[in-house]
């Protein structure tokens, strides 16, 4: 039966919509951020005369703001609302931005890489809970990987716009420009609505009827939802208490760690972060050759990740992974061979790049979004906030790690083994997802939930029996 309307219909729609299109600006931030100084870094180098330790700090600095910002946005997020929380994100999105396009030294870009990381980790952590709790239920699921999505065309959008300044080798408008849609993000925001769910934790019931209301298309969709959002709140989040008490919740933890662990050390951001570096060991010795490899490389990112939104709910989480080391160690195994052998022809050149494209989408179509995916669901409710939080600033501090030891690494280790290693790890992660990693797909969180919290062995805690 048809509920009693409240407001138009097409205005409600268009209010949820327009919440999303914030929240998944946020996740495009994030990519344009990360996607940024992959083209930025050479000319910033050549500009500075910079050390190989100088280079790797600029990349990771803003990792390190991202695990510092990751860790405080679950309190800011339940202590100010994920609104200002993500308000606070796109303050610093645009001081970030501007403070880096202006920076007079190493130093002080630095600086303002650390806080653009801070925007990174609270807009990472605050956007995607903001998203699930404002999204209607039935899409909620696809909000997920929607943002990783978005992360992805942040990161093309990135490489593109590096690409076009290029020809004038301009780094400061390739960081400044960002300063844009972080201004966008900021003056959207000051017209979002509360988090219903955030209200109703706080006690203020009647304004989220309010915001529910304008949200949804009936007030009886409202109202249930609201009653809903009570009941779940008669469970107290007490995530460290939980964690020092019940090993069976730090089971979750260490598996959400772990699975980042993994997500990370891959080796994706090593081709974020250093694409044009290694067209350049592949061969190719133009600059403009490696800014176009590169727009490529994040072209695919995008494309591949709609393989994973359709595989994860038919597929599975397990196989899709699985699937994708397989690809990854493949891409990163015969790559680390050739430049072992040698790369002396247009034909060895452009295997290699197929090569380096076939990681890519082995990334994007399997850990990319399923690692985000993953850890959102094995937490238990009553720990949720504190599980993720660890997750999330775990993901940080595994990608700064990478992103702060490839030029070493390639100093010290060679090009080939560097890749090697890399190809390794990936192969030691199918035989990690096989011991330890349980197939969600289908399963309800609560049924996941109880048998966790029975005891069943962590790979069967998505399963029926
Ligand atoms: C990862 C990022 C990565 C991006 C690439 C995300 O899921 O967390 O570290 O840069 O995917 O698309």
């Amino acid at each position: 039966m048809p509920g009693t309307k409240i407001g138009s219909k097409t205005s409600n729609k268009r209010m949820t919509f327009f919440v999303c299109f914030l929240a998944a600006l946020a996740g495009l931030l994030f990519g344009l951020d990360i996607g940024v100084i992959a083209g930025a870094l050479p000319f910033i180098s050549a500009e500075f005369n910079t050390t190989t330790r100088e280079q790797e700090w600029i990349v990771s600095s803003m990792m390190f703001g991202a695990a510092v910002g990751a860790i405080g946005s679950g309190w800011l997020s339940s202590y100010l609302g994920r609104k200002k929380s993500l308000m606070i994100g796109a303050v610093l999105f645009v001081v970030g931005s501007l403070w880096s396009a202006f920076a007079p030294n190493p130093e002080m870009l630095i600086v303002s890489r650390i806080l653009l990381g801070l925007a990174v980790g609270i807009a990472s952590y605050t956007a995607p809970l903001y998203l699930s709790e404002i999204a209607p239920e039935k899409i909620r699921g696809s909000m997920i990987s929607l943002y990783q999505l978005m992360i992805t065309i942040g990161i093309l959008g990135a490489f593109l716009s590096d690409t076009a300044f290029s020809y004038s080798g301009s780094w400061r408008w390739m960081l400044g420009v960002i300063t844009f849609p972080a201004l966008l993000l900021l003056v959207g925001i000051i017209f979002l609505p509360n988090s219903p769910r955030w209200l109703a934790a706080k006690g203020n019931f009647s304004e989220a009827q309010r915001v529910l209301d304008r949200l949804r298309d009936t007030s009886e969709q409202a109202k249930r939802e609201l009653d809903e959002i009570r009941e779940s709140l008669k469970i107290k989040q007490s995530g460290w208490s939980l964690f020092k008490e019940n090993s069976n919740f730090r089971r979750a933890v260490w598996l959400g760690v772990l699975l980042q662990v993994m997500q990370q050390f891959t080796g994706m951001n090593v081709i974020m972060y250093y694409a044009p570096k290694i067209f350049e060991i592949a061969g190719f010795a133009n600059t403009i050759q490696q800014m176009w490899g590169t727009v490529i490389v994040g072209l695919v990112n995008v494309l591949a990740t709609f393989i994973a939104i359709g595989l994860v709910d038919r597929w599975g989480r397990k196989p899709t992974l699985i699937l994708g080391f397989i690809v990854m160690a493949l891409g990163m195994g015969i790559l680390g061979t050739m430049l072992h052998i040698g790369i002396n022809s247009a034909a060895a050149q452009y295997f290699a790049v197929t090569m380096l494209l076939m990681f890519i989408v082995g990334f994007a179509m399997s850990a990319g979004p399923l690692i985000w995916v993953l850890c959102s669901e094995i937490q238990p409710l009553k720990g949720r906030d504190f599980g993720i939080t660890v997750s999330t600033t775990t993901n940080w501090i595994a990608n700064m790690i990478v992103g702060a030891t490839f030029l070493t690494m390639l100093n010290t280790l060679g090009n080939a083994n560097t890749f090697w290693v890399y190809a390794g790890l990936n192969l030691f992660f199918i035989l990690l997802t096989l011991w330890l990693v349980p197939e969600t797909k289908n399963m309800s969180l609560e049924h996941i939930e109880r048998n966790l919290l029975s005891g069943k062995k962590l790979r069967d805690i998505g399963s029926s029996d």
